[in-house]
């Protein structure tokens, strides 16, 4: 039996309520057995960056965030989308991480998910993201594409669980092909 990849997921919000961190909660149960999926470290206490700081020696933050992306088989980062693009604090994290000799993102298979309240489901925010991770050379799974619309309708108001059926099985998809995208690129 081939054996189960390590996937860490990221979270591009910080909020209590968050929809994103409740898809991301929810990942591991509608994932196939391949897969392994469990949060990476929060981003929240990395600071902004400044080569400065750097030069001073890298935040335990940083590099705590950094071993745990680079210790996985394959990333999936879940996030909103800010004013049309990445939240700054998670963009922040991708720009700390540039900087490592070993950049976790470097050949890394990544698959995006987002949450957003409007019609668009943070598409902007994805295609953003897909720009500035070919900088850092990861390897993204190009379909099938998560984007949950509405976010508010498609979540239990008092738990924020999942419930909305056609969101599962879009994300099951996904999850399903993501395997397939990361053993080919790992030959694991
Ligand atoms: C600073 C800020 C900017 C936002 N900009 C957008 C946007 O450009 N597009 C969008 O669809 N939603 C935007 N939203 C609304 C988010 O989609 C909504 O708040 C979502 O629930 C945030 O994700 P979360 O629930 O995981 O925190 C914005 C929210 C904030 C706080």
């Amino acid at each position: 039996m081939a054996e189960v990849l390590n996937i860490v997921t990221v979270c591009g919000s910080l909020r209590r309520a968050s929809f994103n961190a409740a898809l991301q909660r929810a990942l591991p149960a509608l994932a196939p057995a391949g897969l392994s999926i469990k949060p990476a470290p929060a981003w929240a206490d990395i600071p902004i960056y400044n080569h400065d700081i750097q030069d001073a020696g890298w935040p335990a933050p940083v590099t705590a965030w950094a071993d745990a992306l680079r210790a996985a088989d394959g990333l999936i980062i879940v996030s909103p989308e800010y004013n049309w693009t990445i939240p700054g604090g998670l963009k922040n994290a991708i720009d700390w991480t540039s900087r490592l000799k070993n950049d976790p993102f470097k050949g890394k298979p990544v698959a995006l998910q987002s949450c957003a309240g409007g019609l668009l489901g943070g598409a902007r925010m994805q295609y953003h993201l897909r720009q500035s991770l070919t900088s850092v050379e990861a390897v993204m799974l190009i379909r099938p594409e998560v984007f949950v619309t509405f976010a508010a309708k498609k979540f239990d108001e008092k738990t924020l669980e999942l419930t909305d059926q056609a969101t599962k099985d879009m994300v099951k998809l996904q999850l399903e092909a993501f395997e397939k995208f990361v053993r080919k690129q790992t030959g694991k």
